[in-house]
């Protein structure tokens, strides 16, 4: 989906106007991203975790209980399959991060992106159930474009930035409640970069962070998506 028809019916030129970098907003639509991301394609990739000795899940990460987040790839400590699934069940956040080449659908949202910013990423939030272990308060060094994919999700947006405008900075624990509301599948959420927030579940869920670098003076270019179906 481009970005134009991503944003309808605000214009490109509102969007860069009073959105940008300015104030959150969200878009309110009806399941247009459920052919994003899949449970189907979800199990698929978690049963790919410890099969021979290459790892073909290393962009894993785990929020764990304490609000600490566990990267299968960096960490030091290992995790078994067993303890993995343990974790899921207990209702810790999952993250696919650098998800944008697991299927052509990502791969091209991310690709339109990138055509009104720099190199994008896609990482993926799943949670089993209500009341996950998600981060705490937070703000992203990125602007953040929220997919909402399956499931609902309680988002609260804070008043402060990490880092104001003027260049003040603002701790997380000072930050004030602008405000909260529930998101499903179809929603689609903008964060400007530095902004304060964080999310609840209330079941299952499937959302998908899109973010990015600003463009910068080199310009980039995604490769095509090639079809090598016979
Ligand atoms: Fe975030």
């Amino acid at each position: 989906m481009n970005f134009e028809k991503l944003i309808s019916p605000m214009t490109r030129k509102t969007f860069y106007q009073k959105i940008k970098g300015k104030r959150y907003h969200v878009w309110k639509s009806n399941s247009r991203f459920k052919d994003l991301f899949s449970w189907k394609e979800f199990d698929n990739y978690m049963n790919q975790i410890e099969i021979g000795q290459w790892d073909r899940t290393p962009q894993l990460q785990i929020i764990m209980p304490d609000g600490s987040k566990w990267c299968k790839k960096k960490d030091k400590e290992k995790k078994s399959r067993k303890e993995i699934l343990r974790l899921w069940n207990e209702g810790c956040t999952f993250i696919l991060t650098l998800s944008e080449f697991l299927n052509e659908n990502l791969w091209n949202q991310c690709k339109e992106f990138e055509k009104e910013y720099g190199v994008g990423q896609a990482n993926l939030y799943c949670s089993k159930k209500a009341d996950a272990h998600c981060f705490p308060i937070h703000a992203d060094s990125t602007d953040n474009f929220l997919f909402h994919v399956r499931g609902d999700v309680e988002w609260y947006l804070y008043n402060e930035y990490a880092e104001g405008k003027d260049g003040k900075r603002h701790r997380r624990e000072d930050a004030t409640l602008n405000q909260s509301f529930t998101l499903s599948p179809g929603d689609l959420l903008y964060i400007p970069k530095k902004l304060y927030h964080k999310v609840t579940t209330t079941g299952p869920r499937i959302s998908i962070s899109f973010h990015f670098t600003e463009r910068g003076t080199e310009p980039y270019f995604r490769n095509d998506w090639y079809d090598w179906k016979p």
